[in-house]
């Protein structure tokens, strides 16, 4: 057995290591600075209490980003070609050469002469090589080729690499990783709760690698955060404390020496330490998960519709990390076409895109859905769902239909009973954050379930189904799960719906026509009424400014008669006479009902009785209509301001309009309640869903 040694390093404090919605979040060259991820991990190692720390099994792993693997991997199996760099002078070169010739063994140096590098890379490295910048930059600049360089040199020990290295010192007994660093973050909080070791073992906690629904590469994002035994994000106690450790760190304990592991292999290595074993698991990144998702669903009524002639599927998983899942579960376990899988390659680029599950950054699936501008001569699949960078996000699509996720869950939460089997016994209650619609709410009223409003945050889900009081819970950011796990759960959700599919059709695959997508939702507003939704989002605003605009609205609402006055007056375009020749503008809007309640958001955890305060800015109307305004907690630059915005039609004649056209009075009231423009400059948002 190979023996390593403890090394304490000595460190600085970093600005800014505080833990957002789900964990730290920055850009990959904030990570990459001496020592900054070092700290945090010591400041959570420091942060949890010595037994879970030393002697414990913890899982490594994520959505595979950037900057989580050896960056040599980035550009393993290149065939070199000469390829001249331009605009390199005497020392730089050096420190290239160098670089490479640390991180290559065998480096070619053929051709090299002063003054210039050749470096020889061939088609496949242009072709994977987004992550680095390059692609089409010929000849590659300077700039770009020293982001490459240290990323080569300076982290030739990787993210994960350096947490095996700091757990080995750290007492760690075991590290848990998922094969090329690989698990989805649901799979992640799956493994933690469900996977035994060879020797019996139980993991009990997790770093996840990941920055979610963030943008991968060199100038993206990057992430980690930290999970505990019940396979759940930290809850704030913890996250407060490492931040607080964050701020006098003076030393890590990490085992330089400790040999790098082949992650791409599967097996166990050992060492031995001061401590005694130290092992390094590296497992398959599906089977654990796959094993749990046919525990809960009927895996065998799903391959019968997806079998269907008449029912034709599609998933994207973004290059996000679903696509390690997505060939096993949809296409070896239920049977759909390999060519029904879209952008199910993991990258550590996610290809160059934005991986979001929504209407604007799944653009190739809302393409081939039917929903694109430019309407496709090939039929549209009956159903569509895509993941995020970790795929815990989902977004549900029917051909040519949106499904919004506030009524996703509604609806799951309907025809759960009946249609899942891990939910026959009935459902112990339902949850949804703040600002996700009311269409949950009137389900569990119906079904008489009980019912709770969180704030935004998975975490605060986790908590009622500790206690046993939440089965099926949602948010309005694609958000979907049950509490099989402790995250949401994108691949959970796509699953549920095809089993609300399959169950709605199950007399029926022979029949004529299958009930739809957009049948199952129609057939719910009908049932439920319908609550109208849409959510604007203002990104990478000045984040003065969006605190100014948060501070503004709080003032507001001290005098309600005055919102009333001001906000909901006829719009300035409107004015003109109406047909009895009365000034419009004279008037309070008739198509918006008034303003009766103002407030911001605050929890109280109802089984630890913490107190979450500042969750959100409401302004509640009369009909039912609600604005929200909120701050992201999960941006990495500037702030995001998000506008949310929710009317509730009950008359089954009102309930199929364009939701945009049926909410456009309402948002001209909340731009101008807001002075949206005014404050932040944007005369539009970055982004609607
Ligand atoms: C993450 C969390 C979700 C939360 C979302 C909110 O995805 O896991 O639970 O809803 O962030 O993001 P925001 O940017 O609105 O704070
Ligand atoms: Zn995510």
């Amino acid at each position: 057995m190979v023996m390593f040694k403890v090394a304490r390093v000595e460190t600085k404090p970093y600005d800014g290591q505080k833990p957002g919605t789900s964990g730290l979040r920055k850009k990959v060259k904030v990570f990459m600075q001496a020592h900054y991820l070092e700290n945090f991990v010591q400041a959570t190692f420091n942060a949890l209490s010595a037994e879970k720390v030393r002697g414990a099994t913890l899982v490594v792993s994520g959505d595979g980003r950037y900057y989580s693997k050896e960056a040599v991997q980035v550009i393993c199996g290149v065939t070199m070609v000469h390829r001249p760099f331009e605009g390199f002078k005497g020392g730089v070169l050096e420190a290239a050469i160098l670089a490479l010739d640390r991180c290559f063994e065998g480096f070619d140096r053929e051709g090299l002469g002063p003054g210039e590098l050749s470096l020889r890379l061939g088609p496949a490295f242009f072709r994977d090589s987004r992550a680095c910048g390059l692609r089409g930059v010929s000849p590659v600049d300077c700039r770009v080729f020293m982001t490459l360089v240290d990323a080569l040199s300076s982290w030739k020990g990787a993210s994960f690499l350096i947490i095996i290295k700091m757990g080995a010192a750290n007492g760690v007994r075991r590290i848990w990783v998922g094969q090329n660093t690989l698990l989805s973050t649901p799979a992640v909080s799956a493994v933690i709760r469900e996977r035994v070791g060879s020797d019996g073992s139980k993991a009990s906690g997790a770093f996840i690698l990941t920055a979610s629904h963030n943008p991968g590469g060199p100038h993206e994002d990057f992430g980690i955060k930290y999970n505990m035994e019940n396979g759940g994000p930290a809850p704030e106690g913890i996250t407060d404390r490492i931040f607080e450790n964050t701020k006098t760190i003076k030393e890590y304990l990490i085992a330089e020496d400790l040999p790098d592991v082949d992650i791409s292999a599967i097996g166990i290595t050992s060492f031995s330490g001061p401590e005694g074993q130290f092992d390094v698991d590296v497992f398959d990144s599906a089977t654990d998960y796959v094993k749990l998702m046919k525990s809960i669903f009927d895996f065998e009524s799903i391959r019968k519709l997806l079998s269907s002639p008449k029912f034709t599927f599609c998933y994207d998983a973004l290059h996000g990390v679903a696509g390690a899942y997505a060939k096993r579960i949809f296409v070896e376990e239920l049977g759909a076409q390999e060519s029904s899988l879209l952008n199910c390659v993991p990258k550590e680029d996610f290809g160059g895109g934005h991986p979001d599950p929504n209407l604007t950054y799944a653009k190739e699936l809302v393409a081939r859905m039917g929903l694109g501008k430019s309407s496709s001569e090939v039929e549209p699949p009956e159903f569509g769902a895509a993941a995020d960078g970790d795929a815990d996000r989902n977004m549900i699509l029917g051909k040519r239909f949106f499904v919004t996720p506030s009524d996703s869950v509604a609806i799951i939460a309907a025809n759960a009973v009946q249609a899942i089997p891990y939910f026959s016994g009935g459902l112990k209650g339902v949850a949804r954050s703040m600002p996700t619609s009311a269409a949950l709410d009137v389900v569990a009223k119906h079904l008489n379930l009980k019912f709770f409003e969180v704030p935004t945050g998975w975490k605060f889900f986790g908590n009622l189904m500790d206690a046993g009081l939440c089965s099926v819970c949602g948010e309005e950011s694609f958000g979907t799960g049950s509490d099989h796990i402790r995250e949401k759960d994108g691949i959970w959700a796509v699953l549920a719906w095809l089993s609300i599919l399959a169950y709605k059709n199950k007399d029926n695959l022979n029949g004529e026509k299958l009930e739809t997508v957009e049948g199952i939702v129609r057939q719910h507003w009908a049932t439920y009424g319908r609550h109208y939704y849409t959510r604007y989002d203002y990104e990478n605003v000045d984040a003065v400014a969006a605190k100014e605009l948060m501070a503004y609205l709080v003032k507001l609402q001290s005098d309600l008669t005055e919102v009333n006055n001001f906000a909901l007056a006829w719009p300035v375009e409107s004015v003109g006479l109406d047909f009895s020749g009365d000034l419009l503008i004279k008037g309070v809007r008739s198509d918006v009902s008034n303003v009766v309640e103002a407030d911001e958001f605050e929890y109280k955890d109802p089984v630890d009785g913490s107190i979450s305060k500042h969750q959100g800015i409401r302004y509640l109307f009369e009909d039912g209509s609600r604005l929200v305004f909120r701050l992201s907690g999960t941006g990495s630059e500037g702030a995001t301001i998000r506008l949310y915005i929710e009317q509730y039609e009950k008359d089954p004649t009102k309930i199929g309009r364009d939701s945009q056209d049926a909410l456009a009075p309402l948002v001209d009231v909340a731009l101008k309640l807001s002075k949206m423009q005014e404050f932040t400059g944007r005369s539009a948002p970055t982004v609607i869903t």
